[in-house]
């Protein structure tokens, strides 16, 4: 995943080939670009014989799609039952006000801000990621981890952050 440094148009026409569905083009897409470029719709729709509001339907109908950058460390976690009996609500309050950020929502707003820099990071809620039994869990960047305490998140945080500035 690396930023967008080229028009929709390229990017559509890259992707929107060989009988893929439009689903399949919009994962290749983010995947390449870490996100689906609204100014991608028309140029999909064209490609694809279909209307901007098939696509525009699709694009906002499944949540994995996003249609800004992401943050350069993005933090799913898990908000479904097993792990809310594991805690995850309590971790969730503590994710929030280690990075001062709002899960699913504008961040760097809240008033405990500034434990990470404004832009690195995102929280996200998911539900269910397969790890029940070994609760409370998430991904950091794509990438699972089981048994999360509030210590562990900490250490796993600044972790992805310093390997996020490093790349950046
Ligand atoms: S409920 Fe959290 S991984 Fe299943």
């Amino acid at each position: 995943m690396s930023p967008i440094s080229e028009a929709p148009d390229a990017l559509v026409a890259r992707h929107a080939h060989g009988g893929r569905s439009l689903v399949a083009v919009l994962h290749a897409i983010q995947d390449e670009a870490g996100y689906v470029p609204p100014g991608c719709v028309a140029p999909l729709a064209k490609a694809l014989n279909l209307s901007r509001a098939e696509v525009h339907g699709v694009l906002t109908y499944y949540h994995h799609f996003r249609t800004e950058p992401p943050a350069r460390v993005t933090i799913q976690m898990c908000r479904a039952e097993a792990c809310r009996s594991m805690g995850c609500e309590a971790l969730a309050a503590h994710a929030q006000a280690r990075t001062g950020c709002a899960f699913d929502a504008a961040h760097g707003d809240s008033p405990q801000a500034g434990a990470v820099a404004p832009g690195d990071v995102a929280l996200e809620s998911v539900y269910c990621l397969g790890l029940c039994a070994q609760s409370p869990s998430m991904t950091i960047n794509g990438v699972l981890h089981a048994k999360v305490t509030p210590e562990k998140f900490d250490a796993l945080l600044a972790d992805a952050v310093a390997h996020a500035q490093e790349a950046a």
